[in-house]
């Protein structure tokens, strides 16, 4: 018991606060989900730290997902981000990136576990609602791909 106390509070002593990035897709902003998304983050205890509605083009997606380009999915992939309107996020937490990618699920709905986001809400592989940066250099990199430090509230 004693050590396990002691873990936990080593554990917390070490987390940082992180920012991570988040994207709510074409597929959840078309069918109003996005208010029900940002109760489970929120839920879950992130801060929401930006926001905003957007619609991005074909080309600011291939450079997005530039990580992606040589994969068989990337062209229909920003073919779909395209779409339609997104919500870019800026989310903040202890162990932000880690917390948020668990909160999300599995890439594929299919193989996402119960009480995730994925889960709840995405309908397939590319259709799949939610999108959340998987490294610090990534999170930093996507976060200023859409927002300026000035847009960050409280950080
Ligand atoms: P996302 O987390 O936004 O990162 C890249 C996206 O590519 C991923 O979610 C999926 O929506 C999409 N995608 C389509 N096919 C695949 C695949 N086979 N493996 C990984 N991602 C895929």
């Amino acid at each position: 018991m004693l050590s396990s106390n002691r873990n936990s509070k080593y554990k917390s002593f070490f987390m940082k606060t992180e920012l991570t990035f988040s994207m709510i897709k074409p597929d959840a902003v078309e069918r109003h989900i996005t208010g029900k998304i940002n109760a489970m983050i929120e839920e879950a205890g992130f801060s929401i730290v930006a926001q905003k509605l957007i619609r991005i083009t074909y080309e600011q997606a291939q450079k997005f997902y530039d990580v992606h380009k040589e994969k068989p999915f990337y062209a229909d992939l920003c073919k779909y981000i395209s779409s339609g309107a997104v919500v870019v996020q800026v989310l903040k937490k202890e162990n932000a990136i880690a917390d948020y990618r668990k909160l999300m699920g599995a890439t594929n709905p299919e193989q996402a576990e119960e009480g995730t986001i994925r889960k709840k809400y995405a309908i397939s592989i590319d259709q799949n609602s939610i999108h959340g940066s998987d490294a610090p250099e990534t999170a930093q990199r996507e976060i200023s791909f859409f927002f300026s430090d000035i847009e960050l509230v409280g950080c």
